[in-house]
């Protein structure tokens, strides 16, 4: 499959102004208290790079995983890995996991468990994009960008096949066998 058409869905504009007040919905969130930002790579660095930007308090700790799966070139699967895990020893510690989409819900359930295991403090999770149609495990974000019923969504981080992560703004593209 290849991408035939990208429909645009929201601007770089649309983004930021999100980013802006999930910043501050975060803020609010936290208060004084110090945190550890998690961002999931590849897909959410984007996203993580702008929002922990958006975060005023200066006690943020910056940290990555990387997931994989076995058998599936997206991770929407539910045999998730970690390929790479966190530097930091997050016990007692208060943690934001910033992720790029929710689709199944498996790699959040599968990460949940993983934080849950490392005693934090608290685990809160940010989401660019809730999307709720393929949801088979019971995620909720506390923290979300847009909600979206379907579609495949490229663009700010998000792939199709290691393509569109660069585009600024996000698009829904169409899929078409070449
Ligand atoms: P889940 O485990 O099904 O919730 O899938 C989450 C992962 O699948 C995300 O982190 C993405 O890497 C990928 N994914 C799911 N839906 C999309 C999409 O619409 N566009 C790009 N990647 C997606
Ligand atoms: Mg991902």
């Amino acid at each position: 499959m290849e991408i035939k058409a990208l429909h645009p869905l929201f601007t770089a504009e649309d983004i930021q102004a999100r980013v802006v007040a999930l910043g501050k919905e975060i803020d609010a969130t936290y208060g004084n208290e110090s945190l550890v930002a998690v961002g999931v790579l590849k897909g959410a660095s984007i996203f993580f790079a702008d929002l922990v930007r958006a975060i005023s308090k200066p006690r943020v700790e910056l940290d990555f995983v990387r997931l994989a799966s076995y058998g599936n070139e997206d991770v929407s699967s539910a045999e998730v890995v970690m390929s790479k895990s966190v530097d930091t020893d997050l016990g007692g510690k208060h943690v934001l996991l910033i992720e790029d989409i929710i689709d199944t819900g498996h790699s959040m359930a599968f990460l949940q468990k993983f934080f849950l295991s490392c005693n934090v403090a608290s685990l809160r999770i940010a989401v660019l994009v809730d999307k709720h149609e393929r949801r088979q495990a019971a995620i909720e974000a506390d923290f979300v960008g847009f909600q979206l019923s379907e579609g495949f969504i490229v663009g700010y981080g998000l792939d199709y096949a290691e393509q569109c992560r660069n585009l600024p703004g996000l698009y829904t593209a169409e899929l078409a066998s070449s």
